[in-house]
């Protein structure tokens, strides 16, 4: 298993390109099920969980054309040879489970494994079950798996999401396209992705409004076409190098932010005494830290617009740094701390209790071996690694490749010192 060696204690200074939206791709790639024509997607980022997504993809029929080190992926579901999503390939990435939609969509049957939980919590699907059926799909859950027909086809429907689900707002939104009628979707989520599906899906054929608020509006049509759509680039991959920049100090410029999609992360580091030159015409990120130590800041994370989740362990490793005591607040996953004691052998201070962190600054981390647990708690300890004193070695960094492209080249690319090793772990 690959692991990452870090030395610690180097400024980063330069600029980064933002690769495209890994959560964003995922449901791109699915939407080329609603039709038979091609769909082409660039800025594709190469990672494990589009890559994989892309076998599941091929098992069900798709032709799918993406060599390796490409950023554009053609898809072309002409024909599908398969509705049947197995377990292996749905545990091992949980955005899989979106296929079943389209799936009975397009063919008006389908068997989709369920993901199961993971490392950060039990992680139900009951929503999207829900707003499937509310669209006349007759689900049945046997040995794992969910069998899903509609034999008079889907119709649009009026669902009211008990909480803003992520997933449950794409995967009903893909769905409701090709269903008969108006579907409404309220409390949906208002991530940026969902909005980058609703313009894919639009440029498809689709008859989708609203997106990027809590109520969307979806007419169905009879068909969809092919399209060519640009992925959004990665507000999760931009604020993980701010905070990688913030924590080292140093001088970084990210080319290709999504600015406007990180208004709540970029308040929270100005709090920290960061500076941060927000261009979102240019779509530039800068950040600055030149010798002032952080200031501590506390954070709650909440569903877009708030602080998303996806970048609380990385401001957990910022702030185990700052001055002062900061409360950090998980709202959305319950078991979303594995990173705090991983953090701790770095020297941080941090108490966890219950959906709180307690994290009292120190004026220095010192590096060690530590283990990644997730993906973005996996980059956490890169952070932190970056701003220790010494050599950190982060293990088992599978989950980091699942979801960060060419991270240490970007990195070393501002005068970072990382190097991957292959073999077993230490
Ligand atoms: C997506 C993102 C993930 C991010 C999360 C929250 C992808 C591939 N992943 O995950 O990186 O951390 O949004 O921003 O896009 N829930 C239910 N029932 C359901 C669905 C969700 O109870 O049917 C709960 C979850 O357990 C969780 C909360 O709702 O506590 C939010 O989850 P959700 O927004 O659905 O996250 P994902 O779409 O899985």
């Amino acid at each position: 298993m690959d692991r990452l060696n870090i030395i610690g204690g180097a400024q980063l200074n330069g600029r980064i390109r933002v690769s495209g939206a890994k959560n964003s791709a995922l449901k791109l790639m699915v939407a080329c099920l609603l039709t038979d024509e091609p769909i082409t997607l660039t800025n594709m980022p190469s990672l494990a969980d589009t890559r994989f997504l892309a076998q599941l993809l091929e098992t069900l029929g798709v032709e799918v054309y993406w060599p390796k080190g490409e950023s554009t992926c053609h898809l072309n579901a002409a024909e599908l040879k398969s509705t049947i999503a197995p377990y292996e390939q749905v545990r091992k990435m949980r955005a899989s489970f979106n296929v079943l939609g389209p799936l009975i969509a397009r063919s008006g049957h389908a068997t989709v494994s369920l993901p199961g939980g993971c490392a950060i919590g039990a992680r139900p699907v009951d929503l999207h079950l829900q707003a499937l059926e509310a669209m006349g799909a007759d689900l049945k859950v046997e040995s794992g798996y969910v069998k899903a027909a509609a034999i008079q086809g889907l119709k649009g429907a009026h669902i009211v999401f008990a909480m803003p689900s992520v997933g449950a707002t794409e995967h009903a939104m893909l769905t409701a396209t090709l269903a008969k009628g108006e579907t409404i979707l309220e409390n949906a989520a208002r991530e940026p992705e969902i909005e980058d599906l609703a313009d894919c899906l639009n440029s498809m054929g689709a008859k989708v409004t609203g997106a990027g608020t809590s109520t969307i509006r979806i007419t169905g049509v009879e068909k969809l076409h092919g399209t060519t759509h640009a992925v959004m680039p990665d507000r999760i991959e931009a604020g993980t190098y701010a905070m990688a920049a913030a924590a080292a100090g140093g001088d970084v410029t990210l080319d290709g932010a999504p600015v406007e999609a990180l208004g709540a992360m970029i308040a929270k580091l100005r709090e920290a005494g960061v500076t941060v030159d927000a261009d979102e015409a240019a779509s530039t990120l800068r950040i600055r830290r030149n010798g002032t130590r952080l200031k501590a800041v506390s954070v709650s994370t909440q569903p877009h617009p708030g602080f998303p989740t996806d970048l609380q362990a990385q401001f957990m490793a910022l702030m185990s740094l700052a001055d002062g005591t900061s409360i950090i607040r998980e709202t959305i996953f319950e078991n979303r701390f594995m990173h705090a004691p991983e953090l701790s052998r770095l020297g941080a201070d941090i108490n966890v209790r219950g959906q709180e962190a307690v994290v009292k600054g120190v004026p220095q981390l010192t590096g060690a071996p530590v283990m990644a647990t997730d993906l973005r708690a996996s980059v956490s300890l890169v952070i932190a690694g970056l701003a220790a004193q010494g050599e950190t070695v982060v293990n088992r960094i599978y989950h980091l490749d699942r979801g960060f492209e060419r991270l240490e080249a970007k990195l070393n690319a501002c005068g970072a010192n990382i190097q991957r090793l292959s073999g077993e772990d230490e």
